[in-house]
């Protein structure tokens, strides 16, 4: 065993599909998650894809007495993968006490309690939104942030820079933000996958539920853009090849192979793809057509943005290495298992 690791929102979609990658490389998960955007099955589903079933602790990060509860019950925690957070970013502009409250209270709340325990290791979501409409691309880790262009993503610069202040006046704690690109598709097992709530407000969500026959169309925003095609421009991640991410960051920390107790990482494929090459990617793919119409650009939406992962590639010794055609055809069978076609 290589080391016991609490993964929180590890019912989601992202922490779901790490934990399996964890328990396949040799550690031991342990799940604390909320369920306020996930279902306990999942727990099940991780089950069935590893044949090892994770703890599964339901509770809110942001109550620090639970949470101070659930270390002196679960003794021997060695590292922390901190996925739980609200994500939605149109909503964050409606609610952004509510965005605040959850992704920084969690976040201290937890870096309080790797100083009582002495866990050393945490390893946080961040996400490119970060960077906003970068200058230059594609976009390397030094370029700086822009303002951020809602609440939710004000949360996780604030996030970084809580980490980067504490690991300065703490030479025995340890992080790693990994700044997430586009996230898409699902386990090849289609046992986990992305379950959106309500009306999806990603693009590959709403796709595969065009499909299905869930969603009338899908709405392109935009096609005047200075792109190849007016279409926006962004780097579509396999979600395993990111939980794969995860394993590799936590290698490094336990391996005592970081050169700064901050670090921050890309996470991407570093390939660029339009919108309408993504639906069309998704029509050769699945064999399915789509019913789509573009509409207005959407407010906020950036135009292009694609990572340079050298920084990943090189220190974390990690490479994406499932492309576009595998992603819509993954999404595509979670989401024919979701809605039993
Ligand atoms: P998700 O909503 O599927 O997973 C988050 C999980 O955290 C959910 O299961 C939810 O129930 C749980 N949770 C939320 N608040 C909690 C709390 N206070 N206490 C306990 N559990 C709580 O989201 P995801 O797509 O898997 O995203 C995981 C992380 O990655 C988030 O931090 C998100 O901001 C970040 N991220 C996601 C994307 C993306 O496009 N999906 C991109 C960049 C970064
Ligand atoms: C992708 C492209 C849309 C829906 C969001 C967050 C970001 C990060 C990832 C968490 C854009 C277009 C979309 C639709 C469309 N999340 N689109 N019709 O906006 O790049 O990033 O998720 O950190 O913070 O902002 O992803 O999937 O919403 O959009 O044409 O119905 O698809 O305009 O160009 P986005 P997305």
């Amino acid at each position: 065993m290589k080391g016991k690791i609490l993964v929180t929102g590890g019912a989601g979609y992202i922490g779901s599909h790490t934990a399996v990658e964890l328990i396949k490389s040799g550690y031991e998960v342990v799940i604390v998650d909320n369920l306020s955007n996930s279902r306990a099955e999942v727990i099940d589903s991780i089950q069935k894809i590893t044949g090892t079933k994770p703890s599964f602790y339901n509770f809110d990060l942001c109550d620090a007495e639970k949470l101070s509860g659930f270390f002196k019950a679960e003794k021997g925690i060695t590292g922390i993968i901190h996925f739980a957070a609200s994500k939605a970013v149109g909503e964050s502009v409606q609610k952004p006490l509510l965005y605040y409250r959850n992704n920084l209270n969690s976040l201290i709340n937890l870096i309080d309690q790797m100083k009582v325990n002495s866990i050393p290791d945490l390893v946080f979501s961040s996400s490119c939104t970060v960077y906003g409409q970068p200058d230059k691309l594609p976009v390397t880790e030094d370029t700086p942030f822009k303002t951020a262009e809602s609440p939710y993503g004000n949360t996780k610069q604030i996030c970084e820079e809580i980490m980067q202040d504490v690991a300065k006046v703490n030479d025995d704690l340890n992080f790693i933000a990994l700044r997430y690109f586009n996230p898409v598709g699902a386990h090849e097992s289609a046992e986990i996958g992305e379950l959106p709530l309500g009306v999806p407000a990603n693009l590959v969500p709403f796709i595969t539920q065009t499909a299905a026959g869930i969603r009338k169309e899908l709405s392109v925003f935009g096609d005047d853009y200075d792109t190849s095609d007016g279409t926006a421009v962004r780097d579509y991640i396999h979600v395993v090849d990111l939980a794969e991410a995860h394993v590799k960051a936590m290698d490094r920390m336990i391996g005592k192979k970081q050169k700064r107790n901050y670090e921050y990482f890309n996470v991407g494929t570093g390939n660029g793809t339009s919108v309408l090459e993504v639906i069309k990617t998704f029509e050769r793919v699945t064999n399915q057509k789509l019913n789509y119409k573009i509409v207005d650009r959407r407010p906020g939406d950036v135009v292009k943005i694609y990572a340079n992962t050298d920084l990943a590639n090189n220190e974390l010794g990690w490479k994406a290495s499932l492309g576009i055609d595998q992603m819509m055809a993954d999404a595509w069978r979670w989401q024919k298992k979701v809605s039993n076609i």
